[in-house]
């Protein structure tokens, strides 16, 4: 069996994508396995679940350092301690310098609840149903300097349904985000998704069907 890719996920704070990564890389075939969790936040909830499942977990409170330069040097220590192949952001929310982005080119990734490049930023659920689109959903891409850009690596749609709050968008999408996230971390460690400059392609079936109808037929 070819070597698992080892992935270190950053956090701050719930940690539910965090969960479904760790519980995906249980499986025996899985291609990747989960060596570091690293929270900027002491309090996340994710970080104490980690632990609990004995994987090893390390706070890095970005309060306690006095430049975001200092933070990222500390950040990549810890992943080279972790000899960490991949990292996988999973609602980490501190924006990092161009360097430290750049020195993990096409081997960073993050999960966006929107179908980007709509709703780049916060409050996605909240803008979708303000622009009154009937799909939405999440997309896993890979990490650029610029928030929320970055080439594509997967994306899963998810239909707006009457009388929705951002909340129970919020937790439709979760759902899809739970799945697509171990899926293309799985392809991405099996070296079926090849980048090249900022295109991608895929080595792996299409999607099944042809279209999602909202509201349905
Ligand atoms: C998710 O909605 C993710 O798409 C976004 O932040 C949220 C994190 O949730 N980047 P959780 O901590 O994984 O539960």
């Amino acid at each position: 069996m070819t070597t698992k890719k080892r992935v270190a996920i950053l956090i701050s704070g719930r940690g539910s994508n965090l969960r479904a990564l760790v519980e995906a890389a249980r499986a025996p075939g899985y291609p990747a396995e989960i060596v570091a969790v690293i929270s900027n936040r002491p309090e996340a909830k994710g970080l104490a679940w980690a632990k609990e499942q004995g994987i090893p977990a390390h706070v890095l409170d970005h309060t306690l350092f006095e430049s975001r330069e200092h933070f990222e040097a500390q950040l990549g220590a810890l992943l080279g301690s972790a000899r960490a192949d991949l990292v996988a952001l999973a609602g980490f929310m501190r924006i990092m310098t161009p360097e430290f982005v750049e020195s993990w080119r096409d081997r960073m990734l993050n999960i966006h609840p929107s179908l980007l490049p709509a709703f780049r930023g916060l409050k996605t659920h909240e803008r979708a149903l303000h622009a009154g689109v009937r799909i939405t959903g999440c997309t896993v891409h890979l990490v650029r300097p610029e928030m929320d850009e970055g080439p594509i690596l997967g994306q899963a749609a998810v239909p707006v349904t009457e009388g929705d709050t951002p909340e129970t968008l919020a937790a439709r999408v979760l759902e899809a985000e739970h799945r697509l996230y171990p899926h293309v971390l799985a392809l991405l460690a099996k070296d079926q998704i090849k980048v090249n400059g900022d295109v991608v392609k895929i080595f792996a079936p299409a999607a099944e069907g042809t279209a999602l109808f909202s509201p349905g037929l």
